[in-house]
């Protein structure tokens, strides 16, 4: 099986590129792909796929259901999965649900968490979360005439100590909040939000979409109730995510869905329930999708999580400072001098382009960015703008990359400048 790459590629990347199938075959000929839209989905390495095609040729069973011999070896990859998973974000095994990615865990987490929600209680989350961490919190919050209150980040997009003493206090029953900002890539404050919750005897659920690809990430140390990531942001197959919750904590959670696999028993007039983390599993599981994710843990394991962060941030840094080196660009989020933990994710607009525009003169040259609200619509608007473009590196990204990406962000530009100029003739 092909190893994680701990030696960074000749190009400065921290992983080859070559070792990526689609970026090998996307950067053969001259001016390859450079793709800057990690935050998105990442591009997988060739050891995730091979797991994915070995579970199939080789193990493939119902796992938790079958006495013969392959649904044994099934069982065995999917809870080996399952150890793996959970040691990558410093949990225990018996803390982690598969799930169907981080939109499936965190309504998971709304509803199943909805009974602890009365008339005037509060749910607090930040204005820079993703729609999977508000949708379904608004949601719960109106069916049980509870309200939804909001941590307002400061210009860099970090949560200020102030605004968690405003927004989490006596009525607050659960504090739900993104480890990193999906669209302006900063390290929110979360030890600091976890201590407020649990002062104020809320749980706090933490979505941990993107810091699980791009920082070191401690469940145990932070503290959390619950927490929600994705498989395939973190190189690992579409379709697979984990819900984690704190030994103590899990008990709070009722199942969203019901079948096959999660209860103990049923009658024609009732059923009880497994314990967790079955009793969130009902139907058969991905578990194909389970190995995948488990081989871009040990992959991302392999490269050092400290070194993954260290290559992200001084990639936005670099990025940061080449875009605010430009009178026709604006930053958004942290600048490139700024003291804040960051990680791999830089949010910008061509003066005068449109995000939409400008993401497609990118791609003309080959450059793919993000062009939109990111799922993040209220944020977007407390920037003051309509639509942003992002650009979100992965391990694969090389200062090279970033470069290329900065002189296609002029190219840009004077695209737009000369179609006015040819307008105005
Ligand atoms: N949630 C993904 C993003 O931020 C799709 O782009």
């Amino acid at each position: 099986m092909t190893q994680g790459g701990a030696h960074p590629s000749p190009s400065g990347a921290l992983a080859p590129p070559e070792g990526f199938p689609l970026l090998a075959h996307e950067a053969a000929g001259e001016g390859g792909l450079v793709y800057l839209d990690s935050a998105a989905t990442t591009q997988k390495p060739a050891c995730v796929l091979e797991a994915v095609d070995a579970f199939y040729r080789t193990n493939n069973a119902n796992p938790h259901r079958g006495a013969h011999r392959l649904g044994g070896a099934a069982t065995e990859a999917l809870e080996a999965a399952r150890r793996d998973v959970a040691r990558f974000v410093g949990a225990d095994a018996d803390e982690v649900a598969f799930t169907s990615g981080t939109t499936c865990a965190l309504n998971q987490l709304a509803y199943g968490l909805a009974g602890l929600l009365r008339p005037g209680d509060e749910v607090a989350v930040s204005l820079l979360e993703h729609h999977s961490n508000l949708v379904p919190w608004l949601t719960v919050a109106k069916l049980a005439g509870a309200k939804v209150r909001y941590l307002v980040p400061d210009r860099q997009g970090r949560v200020p100590d102030g605004e968690i003493d405003r927004a989490v206090g006596s009525r607050t029953r659960i504090v739900a909040v993104s480890h990193v900002s999906n669209v302006l890539g900063c390290v929110q404050p979360v030890e600091r939000i976890v201590r407020a919750a649990h002062d104020a005897g809320a749980f706090v659920v933490l979505d941990c979409a993107q810091s699980v690809a791009h920082l070191p990430v401690d469940l145990h140390a932070l503290g959390a109730d619950f927490a929600a990531f994705s498989g395939h942001k973190m190189y690992g197959p579409m379709g697979t995510g984990a819900l984690y919750a704190r030994r103590g904590a899990a008990s709070a959670l009722g199942p969203l869905l019901r079948g096959g696999g999660m209860v103990e028993a049923v009658f024609e007039q009732g059923f009880t329930f497994k314990g967790f983390p079955a009793v969130l599993e009902a139907g058969t599981p991905n578990a194909a999708g389970a190995v995948g994710m488990a081989a871009a843990a040990r992959f991302l394991e392999a490269l050092d999580m400290e070194a993954v962060h260290a290559h992200g941030e001084a990639l936005a840094r670099r990025m940061a400072a080449g875009l605010a080196a430009m009178p026709s660009a604006r930053l958004y989020g942290p600048g490139p001098d700024g003291a804040e933990e960051r990680c791999g994710i830089v949010a910008f607009n061509v003066r005068g382009v449109g995000a939409d525009l400008a993401a497609r003169a990118l791609d003309r040259r080959n450059v793919a960015v993000r062009a939109g609200a990111h799922c993040a619509q209220p944020l977007v608007r407390h920037l003051g703008a309509e639509a942003v473009c992002r650009a979100s590196t992965g391990v694969y990204t090389s200062e090279r990359d970033v470069d290329r990406s900065l002189g296609a962000v002029e190219a840009a530009r004077q695209d737009a400048a000369n179609l006015m100029t040819s307008a105005m003739l």
